[in-house]
């Protein structure tokens, strides 16, 4: 099982919307799909009470014991991903989720204030050797192609390019981000051949590149063999 965890100190940068895109993207590509709720905000159990499909599961947990006694159950059920959602600020169970991922994703949107903000989430993940990525979330419409994003934001999403630790595509602001998560679905339901849903698709594409590369897994082992559309089919329950 690989696990995921969306981290950022600030709050209101995305990590809820973006767990839930990644989520239903890698459920489209054959994942059995966990996501693991640790914010007592909830927004992810809230979604998950408006959706009409059964995957993918949400699980909450309240603390990080909690969290590291739920991933070997999780992997024992036949998970392959779990993402967790952690709470802005700074608490023992968003350190405990740091620790158990093999990549935490950083989302930050794209202002100096988020970046700059950026800087103590990225402390508490290196401190404990974790991969990481950022996810630059909420961009101007603009700045859809790379060119015009880097140059938008000066030298620090360059830079982090050049690392190799920020995450592609950039994820725009859009309204269909939000009207999905209020339908209970994810954008690439929502709007199937919308730019949000390519983005997302294409950011999950990114995230398993490298979740393959960090863990050396086999990138087809163990992921269901029915067409997406068919695995819809089996996961509605309404
Ligand atoms: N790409 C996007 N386009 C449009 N709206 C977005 C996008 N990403 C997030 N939002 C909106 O921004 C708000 C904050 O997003 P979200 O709840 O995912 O952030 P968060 O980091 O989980 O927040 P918190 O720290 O409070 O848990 C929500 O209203 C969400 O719908
Ligand atoms: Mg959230």
């Amino acid at each position: 099982m690989h696990t995921i965890a969306l981290v950022s100190k600030k709050g209101g940068t995305g990590k809820s919307t973006l767990a839930i895109g990644l989520a239903t993207a890698a459920l489209a590509d054959g994942h059995k799909v966990c996501l693991l709720e640790t914010d007592p905000q909830g927004t992810l159990s809230h979604w998950r009470r408006r959706r009409m499909l059964a995957e993918p599961v949400v699980e909450t947990v309240n603390d990080g014991a909690e969290v590291a006694r739920r991933l070997p159950f999780l992997a024992n059920c036949g998970v392959t991903l779990t993402i967790i959602d952690t709470a802005a600020g700074d608490n023992g169970t968003t350190a405990a989720a740091i620790g158990a991922a093999d990549l935490c994703l950083i989302p930050a949107r794209p202002s100096p204030a988020d970046i700059e903000a950026s800087v103590p989430t990225l402390a508490s993940i290196r401190a404990r050797g974790k991969p990481f990525a950022f996810v630059l979330n909420q961009t101007p419409p603009r700045s859809y192609r790379l060119n015009n994003a880097a140059a938008a934001l000066g030298d620090t999403a360059t830079s982090l390019n050049m690392m190799g630790v920020l995450a592609l595509p950039y994820i725009v602001l859009r309204n269909d981000q939000q009207d999905a998560l209020g339908q209970g679905l994810a954008v690439t339901e929502f709007a199937l051949g919308g730019k949000s849903a390519e983005e997302i698709r294409g950011l999950w594409q990114w995230v398993w590149t490298r979740l393959v590369a960090i863990t050396g897994a086999d990138a087809s082992a163990g992921l269901l063999t029915a067409p997406a559309n068919e695995q819809a089919d089996l996961r509605a329950v309404g």
